[in-house]
């Protein structure tokens, strides 16, 4: 695989590793927890884990916030919450209190996952992949295939040129989602109205925003996938995102895959 076409590198003012401290941790679910795209993500990992065999041990990497805490809450899972940030760990720590969770919080690393080969049922990663090169990307499912023992299910917005007359048929089938990305512009552009109105600036207003983002091609992550053994059950569209200008079809998808 050609790896310097394979990802368009969007916003690289700040590293990953670096980004989620501070408030950029206090404020993350915040910020995103209305958004119809978290809520649909909620529900689909919600009926995901509901799934998984009782007692199974989960690693969820990079567990962030612990979003998916209360879904692990129940059916006796050990889980394994790893972060490379403190703070955003701390905040899931906040999120396991007066739960039932087994987990362990542990800083670290996703291309050097601190478990050990095979060691858990499932892994669990959700939007890491838009934020490290498909290099990083590469080393992480290494390393999901050495601790892993079953299946994997991983979250990414990917890129396919799909055609114009596609992505009008893609675009109709999901104007929940465009209404809700169009709704979403009009109130920045109202705050930053509001905000020159009052003399206030907008610079350093879309801070939480700027980080690392690439988008992969769907084919190279599928290519990936298998090439480090794995083979894909299923994917499911979160939404169906979409570059008019540039014709390009972008998915938020989650993908579910079995260790070969
Ligand atoms: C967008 S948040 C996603 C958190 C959570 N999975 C979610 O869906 O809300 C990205 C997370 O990835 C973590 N992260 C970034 N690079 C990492 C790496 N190389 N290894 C492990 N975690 C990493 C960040 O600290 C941050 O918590």
């Amino acid at each position: 695989m050609e790896q310097s076409k394979t990802n368009i590198k969007i916003n690289a003012s700040k590293d990953a590793t670096i980004h989620y401290k501070g408030d950029v941790a206090k404020l993350y679910n915040k910020n995103r927890t209305s958004s119809l795209k978290w809520k649909r993500e909620q529900k689909i990992m919600e009926k995901i884990i509901s799934n998984f065999s009782p007692k199974s041990i989960i690693l969820d990497i990079p567990v962030g916030t612990g979003r998916l805490i209360p879904f692990y809450d129940s059916r006796s899972h050990k889980i394994y919450g790893i972060d490379i940030s403190s703070d955003m760990l701390a905040e899931t720590s906040k999120a396991t209190k007066g739960t039932n969770t087994d987990i362990d919080l542990i800083e670290g690393n996703i291309e050097k996952i601190p478990l050990r080969d095979n060691s858990v049922d499932y892994v669990v990663c959700m939007r890491l992949f838009n934020l490290i090169p498909i290099s990083t990307l590469v080393i992480g499912l290494k390393e999901f295939c050495r601790v892993s023992r079953d299946r994997i299910f991983i979250q990414v917005r990917v890129i396919e040129d799909i055609g114009l007359i596609k992505l009008i048929a893609k675009m109709l089938l999901d104007s929940r989602t465009h209404i809700n990305s169009l709704t979403h512009q009009i109130i920045i552009l109202l705050k930053k109205t509001l905000n020159i109105i009052k003399g206030q600036s907008n610079k350093g207003k879309n801070e939480i925003a700027r980080e690392n983002y690439y988008l992969h091609r769907k084919e190279d992550i599928y290519d990936v996938l298998r090439d480090e053994g794995f083979d894909i059950v299923r994917t499911i569209e979160i939404d169906k995102g979409m570059d008019f200008r540039k014709r390009l079809y972008k998915p938020f998808l989650i993908i579910e895959c079995k260790k070969n």
